[in-house]
């Protein structure tokens, strides 16, 4: 983190979840009106059109196009053409996830793997919002609280998913919106695959 104007702070959170799911809940963009209708999913917004994606090297990156819904209909498209501007949400391989919410604010998840049904989620957020110190302190405690909050909705849920560890082939059912978690699949089972190649 280059800015040193951003201070953070970081909170670790024990997950029942093999680490790949809460990965893929993490680059799950359409689950907000659902998982998080009372917090970052409540209101007008909506996320049900597909978000763009693209793997390049070992980072995924994501464009998430969150219109307000003013009762069109999602678009069909499979794989949305790719902007032309810098991606907001980048996934590095294999844990690291960030979320560039603008000159004041950032997020970092890293998803910790601890065996094939535990994981820790390091969430770290670095905030802008005030000059002074105890406002600062504050604010920081606030918007901590906040971001767990909402991981822990997300949490609620990825806790229950079976099998622990899933895979590209194991039946799940998925929707156009769910591109990167079918980009993410990929690396990694190339990984699993280069992995094997050097035992061998
Ligand atoms: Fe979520």
């Amino acid at each position: 983190m280059d800015d040193t104007r951003l201070i953070y702070c970081t909170w670790r959170d024990p997950w029942n979840a093999f680490y790949s799911r809460a990965i893929e809940n993490q680059l799950d963009v359409v689950h907000l009106p659902f998982f998080h209708y009372n917090t970052i999913g409540a209101g007008t917004r909506r996320s049900s059109t597909a978000p763009a994606a693209e793997l390049d090297g070992n980072v995924l990156r994501m464009w998430v196009d969150n219109e307000k819904d003013h009762g069109q209909k999602p678009l069909r498209s499979n794989e949305p053409p790719v902007p032309q501007t810098e991606s907001r949400l980048p996934f590095v391989f294999p844990d690291l996830w960030q979320n560039n919410l603008g000159p004041n604010a950032r997020i970092t998840a890293a998803f910790v793997c601890v065996d094939e049904e535990h994981s820790i989620l390091y969430l770290r957020f670095y905030p802008n919002f005030g000059r002074f110190p105890g406002i600062r302190q504050l604010t920081d405690l606030l918007t901590g609280v906040a971001d767990i909050t909402i991981a822990h909705q997300d949490r609620s849920v990825v806790q229950t998913r079976r099998p622990f560890v899933g895979s590209l082939n194991g039946g799940e059912r998925l929707i156009q919106g769910d591109l990167p978690i079918v980009l993410c699949g990929r690396r990694r089972a190339q990984f699993q695959k280069e992995a094997e190649a050097v035992k061998v």
